[in-house]
C-alpha cells in the first residue's frame, strides 16, 4: 500500500503527477495521494483536487485522494514525499526576475541573484518539511522539485537526515530533443550527463551503444538546438558548440550569452512582462480548464509551462524505487566520486541506477577543462546560498553572489543583496 503526499499540491503541475501515477497504474500501486497546500493555495487546491477525483475515476482506478492544509497528516507515515513548492507565489518569481535587471545582470528565477533569493525563501520551509518527515515519516524518499533544484537538494543532504533525490525535466528534455534531432527512437539514445542542476552537460551520445557525440555536435551546429518554453529561444554560436565538445543544456545560454540574454529580456519586459507575470496568464487560463466538470485528463495547454512533462521523470523514479528496478535515471545527489573534479559530498546532476536503496551515481569522469571554472564556480555558489540559508549570514550571502558567474562585481552583489533582503521581508533575513 503506497501513500505519496504531494507538498505544493495546488501547482497546475500537478495533474502531470497524477497523469503519471495513471500510466504506471499497473507496476506502481498507490492507495492514497494527500494534496497539502497552504492557506493562500486553497482555491487552487479546490480545483486540483476535483480534477484529480475526476482523472482518476476516469482510469477506473481505486485511489483515494485527500486535500488538506495539515501538513504533518499528509507527511505522517507517506513513502513518498514530493514537494512543488514556491514560496511567495508568481509575485515573489516576478520580483527575483526584476531587482537583478536594475543592475544590468540577467534576472531568472533559478539561475543567478533571482535564484538566490528564491533559496533564500525556500529553505527555511524545506527544513520545516525535512523535520516533519523525520519525524513522521523517516522511512519516506523526498523526491525534490523544488527549485533552485540543486541548491534545495544540497540544503537537505547536509542538513537533514531525509532520504532525497532532486529532479528535473532539463535532461529529460535533451534526451526527447536530441532524439528528435536525430529522427531516432530517444529508447535507444544515452547521454552522459556531467555537471549540475540547470547547469549540466552531455559529455558523450550513444544511440545503440554507438558513440555519436561529433555528430550530434554536427546537427547542433547548424542551428537546431534544445530548448524549452521558458528560455528565450537564441540560437547558438556554432563555434561554442564546436569548441565546448560536449552538449550544453537551455540554461547555458544564460551564461554564455548574457548580453544577448540580457537586452532580449529588457526588451521582452516591455512588451510581455516578465517570465512570471506570463505563468500568470497561463496559470489563471489553465485553473480555467481544470475548473471544467468535462476536463478529466491533463490539458494540452499544460505544454505551455516550462516544466511541461516532468511526471515521466518522477513517476518513473518512484517506480524505480518502489520496484527496484536498478533502472538509470538523470538525478541530483551527492557526488561520491561520480565526477572526478568535484569533492565528495556535493550535489551533482548525473546518471544513477536507481533500485529501493535509493540512486547510485555512475562514474562519468572528470569535468572537461572546457566547462570546469564554470561548474566548480557555480557550486561554490550554490554551497555559499546555503550556508547563508542555513546561518542566516550576510557574509555568506555576499559572497555567495560575488561568486555567481552572472554577478560583475561586489558593489552590484552588495545592491542586489540589499534590494532582495529589502523586498523579501517578510520571508528572508540575515545579519
Ligand atoms: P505554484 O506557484 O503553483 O506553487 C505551487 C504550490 O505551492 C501553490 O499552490 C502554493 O500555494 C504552494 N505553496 C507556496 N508556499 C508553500 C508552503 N510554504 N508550503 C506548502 N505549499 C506552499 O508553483 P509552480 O509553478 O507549480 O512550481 C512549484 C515549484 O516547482 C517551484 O519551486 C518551481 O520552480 C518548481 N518546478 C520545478 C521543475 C523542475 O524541473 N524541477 C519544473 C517545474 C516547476
Ligand atoms: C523548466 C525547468 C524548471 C522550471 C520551469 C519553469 O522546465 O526545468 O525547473 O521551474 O522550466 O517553467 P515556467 O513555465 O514556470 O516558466
Ligand atoms: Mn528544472
Ligand atoms: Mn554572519
Amino acid at each position: 500500500k503506497l501513500k505519496i503526499a504531494v507538498i505544493g499540491g495546488g501547482s497546475s503541475y500537478t495533474p502531470e503527477l497524477i497523469d503519471g501515477i495513471i500510466q504506471r497504474a499497473i507496476e506502481l500501486p498507490v492507495h492514497e495521494i494527500q494534496l497539502v497546500d497552504i492557506k493562500e493555495g486553497e482555491d487552487k487546491l479546490n480545483i486540483i483536487y476535483s480534477l484529480t477525483k475526476r482523472m482518476i475515476k476516469k482510469a477506473g482506478l481505486d485511489i483515494e485522494v485527500y486535500k488538506t492544509l495539515n501538513r504533518r497528516k499528509a507527511i505522517a507515515n507517506s513513502d513518498f514525499v514530493v514537494t512543488q513548492i514556491r514560496v511567495g507565489g508568481l509575485k515573489a518569481r516576478a520580483l527575483d526576475e526584476k531587482i537583478p535587471i536594475r543592475y544590468d545582470v540577467i534576472g531568472q528565477e533559478t539561475t543567478g541573484p533571482g535564484g538566490f533569493a528564491k533559496a533564500l525563501r525556500t529553505m527555511p520551509v524545506m527544513l520545516e518539511i525535512c523535520k516533519e518527515i523525520e519525524e513522521l515519516a523517516p522511512n519516506a524518499w523526498l523526491i525534490n522539485f523544488t527549485n533552485p533544484v540543486s541548491i534545495i537538494t544540497e540544503m537537505v543532504l547536509k542538513h537533514t537526515n531525509v532520504k532525497t533525490i532532486g529532479l528535473c525535466n532539463v535532461p529529460v528534455g535533451m534526451v526527447n530533443n536530441i532524439a528528435e534531432i536525430l529522427e531516432c527512437d530517444k529508447a535507444n539514445l544515452k547521454i552522459d550527463f556531467i555537471g549540475l542542476n540547470h547547469m549540466v552537460y552531455g559529455k558523450r551520445i550513444y544511440l545503440e551503444g554507438i558513440d555519436i557525440t561529433t555528430k550530434v555536435i554536427d546537427k547542433l551546429m547548424e542551428g537546431k538546438s534544445p530548448n524549452m518554453r521558458n528560455i528565450p529561444d537564441l540560437n547558438w554560436d556554432p563555434e561554442l558548440i564546436k569548441s565546448l565538445k560536449v552538449i550544453p543544456c537551455p540554461y547555458h545560454k544564460y551564461f554564455y550569452m548574457k548580453d544577448k540574454i540580457l537586452e532580449e529580456t529588457k526588451q521582452g519586459l516591455t512588451e510581455q512582462g516578465t517570465r512570471a507575470e506570463q505563468v500568470m496568464k497561463i496559470e489563471e487560463e489553465l485553473f480555467q480548464l481544470y475548473s471544467q466538470k468535462e476536463v478529466e485528463e491533463k490539458p494540452k495547454k499544460l505544454e505551455e509551462r516550462g516544466g511541461a512533462y516532468y511526471s515521466e521523470a518522477a513517476i518513473s523514479l518512484i517506480s524505480a524505487i518502489y520496484n527496484d528496478k536498478s533502472e538509470i535515471h538523470t538525478v541530483n545527489i551527492g557526488n561520491n566520486g561520480a565526477i572526478s573534479s568535484m569533492p565528495g559530498n556535493v550535489v551533482v546532476e548525473v546518471n544513477a541506477v536507481v533500485g529501493k536503496n535509493g540512486a547510485k551515481p555512475i562514474t562519468v569522469g572528470e569535468l572537461p577543462t572546457e566547462i570546469k571554472g564554470l561548474v566548480q564556480m557555480v557550486k561554490a555558489y550554490e554551497l555559499l546560498t546555503v550556508e547563508a540559508g542555513v546561518n542566516q549570514c550576510y557574509s555568506s550571502g555576499l559572497m555567495a553572489l560575488v561568486s555567481n558567474p552572472l554577478v560583475p562585481s561586489v558593489d552590484v552583489a552588495k545592491q542586489i543583496l540589499d534590494d532582495i533582503i529589502l523586498e523579501n521581508n517578510r520571508y528572508i533575513t540575515l545579519d
